[in-house]
């Protein structure tokens, strides 16, 4: 399989540096508005950097984004009017309903399939799973340490508590976990986000109820050295996401 990569951040050099040749992944692409990183990137991987993204359109099976919410916005049309697969990792993108429909129809349309990883979460196989089945109630508080959230305080503070498409508008870098759950259990789910200065990590708590019974998933992330606003977690589950397509037998979803 050959892979482009938008956006060469903290994310894709976590999962450029963990893909080895037996995995059969060839991530032969590297695009950043920033070329400077696309390059380096691009030399540790034994990949090219490119200047224009469309470069890379003839000839991948798969783009990578893991850049921004805009850019989501701004090349999965193009991307996907070829017909080509992306996974997204700038999941709060879709919080918007217009977009939301526009790509999935480009999608439809044209064959190509987007995938969406689990990200900094645990619980999403559980939640997929009985999204049809009476799940009357999801709810997800975040922690955050102040410093990933660039602030300077010394006691806990709410700074959120509201439904996921409203957060995703206040915190569009911070809260992809919320877009993600939303969509896989199909409901704007009720969303708290604290500044805890007690925590050194990005802290995840999910409930869910329904007919099914109740289940809690409590996710306690280490931040990427290279980005503290990202956990370790979203690389890693994307990186899993990818050498799934080349496995016979998938475990979970
Ligand atoms: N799904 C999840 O659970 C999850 C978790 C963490 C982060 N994320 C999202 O993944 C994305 C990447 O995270 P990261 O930690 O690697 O970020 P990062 O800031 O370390 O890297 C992002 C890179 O993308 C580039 N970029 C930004 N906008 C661009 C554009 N329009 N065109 C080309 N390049 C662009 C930047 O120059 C930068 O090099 C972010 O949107 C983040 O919110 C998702």
């Amino acid at each position: 399989m050959k892979v482009g990569i938008i956006g060469c951040g903290a994310i894709a050099n976590i999962i450029t540096s963990n893909i080895v040749p037996k995995d059969d992944i060839d991530i032969k692409y590297f695009f950043d508005k920033n070329i400077e990183r696309a390059e380096n990137l691009a030399s540790l991987a034994g990949g090219i950097a490119i200047l224009n993204f469309e470069d890379m359109l003839n000839d991948v099976d798969l783009i990578l984004e893991c850049a921004s919410p805009d850019s989501v916005k701004y090349y999965a049309p193009k991307i996907l009017s070829k017909g080509i697969d992306m996974i997204i990792m700038s999941i709060g993108a879709f919080m918007d309903l217009d977009f939301y429909t526009e790509v999935f129809t480009l999608a439809n349309e044209n064959n190509a399939r987007i995938h969406l990883p689990s990200g900094a979460v645990v619980g999403l196989d559980g939640i997929k799973a009985v999204s049809d089945f009476n799940l009357q109630d999801v709810s997800l508080v975040t922690r955050k340490s102040p410093k990933s959230l660039g602030m300077d305080i010394d006691k806990e503070k709410v700074l959120f508590e509201g439904k996921a498409s409203d957060a995703v508008k206040v915190f569009p870098l911070n809260i992809n976990v919320a877009a993600t759950i939303s969509m896989a259990c199909n409901q704007d789910i009720n969303v708290k986000i604290i500044v805890d200065p007690d925590v050194d990590r990005n802290v995840h708590e999910i409930t869910a109820r329904g007919d099914f019974g109740e289940f809690k998933t409590i996710t306690m992330n280490h931040p990427c050295s290279a980005n503290p606003k990202t956990s370790m977690l979203a690389a890693i589950s994307a990186i899993k996401l990818l050498k799934s397509f080349n496995e016979t037998i998938t475990v979970g979803f």
